[in-house]
């Protein structure tokens, strides 16, 4: 018997994540740039709950504002359900409600999030039994994060960021975000990386170089080492994102004179995330970044990846 006919419900959960390293290397003629990142999975998550369906559809809610989200073909959940659909042979659909707790185009991979939850929930609704590697394939197919979402946990990324290994990780650590009340445009930030280093060709890396994670980031990784993880934070999406949003480099000397080891932003942006020594200096932090009016969220990682919770 199917899962499909025993229950009426799947609900899977993903999380976002911090890219605690991210190198990006050249421009291919893809469009996607050479990257070398570490991620890790924190404890934010997109709940999805797939319904049995005719048609394919998606509705949201949750603690983000959710109200300018496309919900038509569009939408990457919507297309991580139709692509295993027609994998499969499935000629059915589905309803998919997804709760969002991850910022939205913030830079912590919340869509990405929403597409592998929503692959999980629906090989389990349909009882289409996809095995790993194939998952991960169509995860990989539908953006570049998206099979870290499936996978969680502590991963080098390469290639586009998809291609992933797991990394050696011990210990918890804990994070403070700061969201900002607008999204940033992934290409938009990649593009003014590329205008900067085109205007400053003979300082840079050459291209041709492959971008590598720091040794130092995997040490504190496998260390469970906060301060030293600190120290070898590094995006070099960073300097792009603040210069299209200036006003990030202010916050982020905020949250390090409230007891931050480090800041940085969070993948292409505008999301800050704070690395905190413990979990008393992040809700001190959570409060003094609050008490600017800002909207700050305390996670902690490294957590697991996407995965049914019941049926
Ligand atoms: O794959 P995803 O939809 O997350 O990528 C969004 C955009 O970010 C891409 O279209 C590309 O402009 C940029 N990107 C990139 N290099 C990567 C990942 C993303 O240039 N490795």
């Amino acid at each position: 018997m199917t899962l499909a006919a025993t229950s009426p419900v799947v609900h899977a959960r993903a999380p976002g994540k911090i890219n605690v390293f991210l190198a990006v290397g050249a421009l291919q003629d893809d469009g996607y740039h050479d990257l070398a990142t570490a991620y890790q999975a924190v404890s934010l998550y997109e709940d999805v709950r797939a319904y049995p369906a005719d048609d394919f559809s998606v509705s949201f809610s949750g603690s983000v504002d959710t109200s300018g989200l496309e919900v038509d073909g569009s939408n990457l959940a919507i297309k991580a359900a139709r692509l295993l659909a027609r994998k499969t042979g499935y000629r059915g659909g589905v309803r998919l409600e997804i709760e969002k707790n991850v910022p939205i185009a913030g830079g912590m991979g919340g869509g990405s999030a929403d597409a592998a939850a929503s692959l999980i929930a629906c090989d389990a609704l349909w009882g289409t039994e996809l095995g790993k590697d194939e998952m991960h394939t169509l995860a990989a197919k539908l953006g570049a994060d998206v099979p870290f979402a499936l996978a969680g946990g502590t991963a080098i990324g390469t290639g586009r960021g998809d291609q992933l290994s797991p990394a050696l990780a011990q210990g918890n650590f804990h994070w403070v975000l700061a969201v900002a009340e607008f999204g940033m445009s992934t290409p938009a930030v990649y593009a003014e990386l590329d205008r900067h280093r085109e205007r400053h060709a003979a300082d840079i890396r050459p291209a041709a170089v492959s971008p590598q994670v720091d040794a130092r980031v995997l040490h504190a990784l496998r260390a469970g080492d906060s301060a030293l993880l600190a120290e070898a934070l590094h995006n070099d999406l960073q300097a792009p994102a603040l210069h299209l949003a200036p006003g990030l480099g202010q916050i982020l000397e905020l949250g390090e004179a409230n007891g931050a080891l480090a800041g940085i932003v969070s993948g292409s942006g505008p999301t800050l995330a704070f690395l905190a020594p413990d979990s008393d200096t992040a809700l001190e932090l959570q409060v003094a970044l609050s008490a600017s009016r800002l909207t700050a969220v305390r996670a902690h990682g490294p957590v697991h990846g996407a995965r049914v919770i019941h049926s």
